[in-house]
């Protein structure tokens, strides 16, 4: 029977196939959905030797809302939806807003359109910290302002947690959490899943790993004259796998009745913030190699500085981050030299 049926949209991407793993650890029957557009197929074989089960998989963009509701009809009684399928790279948003404003619009609006039809009545929902912007005090909580997106992809993040609020203000009968993620990193400590960017990655942290692996020639650090101590941008670094875990726990208090409202949001972060520099330095001590890296000019759109106040997920959830930056870095290079040695040829 196990203890509930959810639904993983974007499971074979890099947090929803962290996910997946932990929901089944966790005794969930997991159904995985993915368009496959920036993750593949291969990841399901690392879930299953993981988990020790294949989920059921259907590759098909959630947009197409036949299809979607083609898919409800054939697999029934899904108690949770968790959500992460979405368009994510900031710079390509810019250049490319409708494509962004179209796939993570469209998605979760026809989600939240089948649910009540098809009597699924959780969702969990992947924000992110860049609603914040820049906040105004640090560590950031949940009441902090909303301050305008500086892309379109964090504009559909905002637009979403809208969308979310006035669907179940109007009275539809479903529940949801939005879980504001801050940045994660890491992967899955038998190194069979892990982040894996097409291209040129964007991240930090995959771009530190694939010049430490030598498919990049050297890291740019954006900037070093910020207002920080050390002048580098400040993040706040989550193992993915602590985060995994806190959607376990989100599916697990909506299924219990145990939110205080229908709509609940929770930071998801370490409370700990790291500079760009403190993260190549702590690289280097756990690969125990140099970095080739250099200072170049700021990001546009950067942030000065972000971390998270993460007491009331700590304390409503009775989740917190448990990893701590040296492992989270071992893990994440893990996962290159793996992945590498599986794929020689990848450039
Ligand atoms: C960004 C988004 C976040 C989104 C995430 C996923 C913002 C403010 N944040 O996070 O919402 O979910 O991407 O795509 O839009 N850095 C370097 N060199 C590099 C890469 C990054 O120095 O080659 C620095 C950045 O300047 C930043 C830090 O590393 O200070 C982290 O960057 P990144 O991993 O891209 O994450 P965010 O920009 O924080």
């Amino acid at each position: 029977m196990g203890k509930g049926r959810v639904l993983v949209t974007g499971g074979t991407g890099y947090i929803g196939s962290h996910t997946a793993v932990e929901l089944m650890a966790q005794g969930y029957e997991v159904l995985v959905v993915d368009n496959l557009s920036n993750s593949f197929l291969e990841t399901l074989d690392g879930i299953e030797q993981i988990a020790g089960k294949r989920p059921v998989f259907e590759a098909f963009d959630l947009c197409d809302r036949e299809r979607f509701e083609a898919f409800l009809k054939v697999h029934t009684n899904i108690n949770a939806i968790i959500h992460f399928a979405a368009y994510k790279a900031v710079g390509e948003s810019v250049a490319q807003p409708l494509k962004y404003y179209r796939n993570n619009l469209v998605s979760l609006m026809n989600i939240l359109e089948l649910m009540p039809l098809h009597g699924v009545k959780h969702l969990v929902f992947s924000s992110s910290c860049t609603v914040y912007g820049q906040p105004d005090v640090l560590p950031v909580d949940e009441q902090a302002p909303i301050k305008p997106a500086t892309s379109p992809y964090g504009n559909t993040k905002q637009i979403c947690e809208e969308i979310i609020r006035d669907t179940l203000a109007s009275g539809s009968g479903l529940n949801a959490i939005s879980l504001r993620y801050f940045n994660p990193i890491g992967a899955h400590p038998s190194a069979l899943i892990g982040e894996l960017p097409i291209g040129v990655p964007a991240n930090l942290v995959p771009f530190i790993t694939q010049t430490a692996i030598g498919l990049r020639a050297q890291l740019s650090v954006f900037g070093n004259d910020y207002n920080t101590p050390d002048g580098s941008n400040i993040r706040d670094y989550i193992h993915v796998v602590d985060l995994a875990k806190a959607h376990v726990v989100a599916v697990r208090r909506m299924m219990e009745s145990k939110t205080k409202s229908n709509l609940e949001v929770f930071n998801l972060g370490t409370g700990r913030g790291v500079s760009v520099l403190e993260m190549v330095r702590t690289f280097e001590k756990v690969a125990g190699m140099k970095l080739n890296y250099k200072i170049v000019g700021r990001r546009p759109g950067d942030a000065e500085q972000v971390w998270a106040d993460t007491r009331f997920a700590n304390e409503e959830l009775g989740w917190t981050a448990q990893s701590t930056l040296e492992e989270t870095l071992a893990s994440a290079w893990a996962w290159e030299q793996y992945y590498t040695s599986k794929h020689p040829d990848r450039h």
